[in-house]
């Protein structure tokens, strides 16, 4: 049995990653790949009581290095139950966040030094980084406009000011920079067919299916 692909999708409030985590699992597995769709904060159950924690409540209620400590129990659990588990027998793992997503909201928005934060990450789950990361790129302003339009309810990061979301987007497109072997950056500012269709030439390019 050959090990699974690991896939993140990254990016800002109302890029559509849960849309495009969706299309892309559909469309591997019409393929024939055994494929799994999961998500972050969460995506196993211990996992998705901690994501309560981090998505509910007040603004303050963490400092930002609980916050992260919260981020990776969630993602340990998430790696050592489920994760790791379906690569090992194959399957491919589409992920809506991971890593990244503590790299560029905890540290380049909240402060968190970001060499703590990749400490953290070898210490909790090793080496485990994606083999492919899309960032869904969209302005601030039209993703929270998107997410104020979905009319189920914002959730604790959401309500998050503007200059946190600025440094978070910032962040994420400095790690594609940093890491193009392994990220593309994608406009989300169109429909849902076109991003869907730049992602799979992604997928096809550095995967070969
Ligand atoms: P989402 O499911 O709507 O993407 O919400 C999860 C929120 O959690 C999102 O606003 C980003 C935030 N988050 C972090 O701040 N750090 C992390 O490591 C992860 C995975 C998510």
């Amino acid at each position: 049995m050959t090990h699974g692909r690991f896939i993140s999708f990254e990016g800002g409030e109302g890029g559509g990653k849960s849309t495009q985590v969706r299309r892309l699992t559909e469309a591997l597995e019409d393929k024939g790949i055994p494929c799994l769709a999961t998500r972050e904060p969460g995506g196993s159950p211990g996992a998705e009581s901690i994501r309560e924690l981090l998505v509910r409540g007040e603004i303050g209620r963490w400092d930002p290095m609980t916050e992260t400590l919260l981020h990776f129990a969630a993602r340990r659990d998430h790696v050592a139950t489920v994760i790791e588990p379906a690569l090992g027998e194959g399957t491919w793992v589409v992920c809506d966040r991971y890593t990244d997503s503590t790299i560029a909201y905890q540290g380049y928005g909240q402060g968190v030094d970001i060499s703590i934060i990749e400490d953290m990450h070898r210490k909790t789950v090793g080496n485990l980084w994606p083999d492919a990361t899309i960032v869904l790129d969209i302005a601030v302003f039209q993703g929270l406009d998107r997410i104020a339009n979905r009319g189920n309810g914002r959730h604790r990061y959401e309500e998050m000011g503007i200059d946190f979301h600025e440094r978070s987007r910032e962040g994420f497109l400095e790690i594609a920079k940093r890491n193009g072997e392994r990220c593309v950056v994608v406009d989300a500012d169109r429909s849902a067919d076109s991003v869907h269709d730049a992602v799979m030439t992604f997928i096809a390019r550095r995967f070969g299916v």
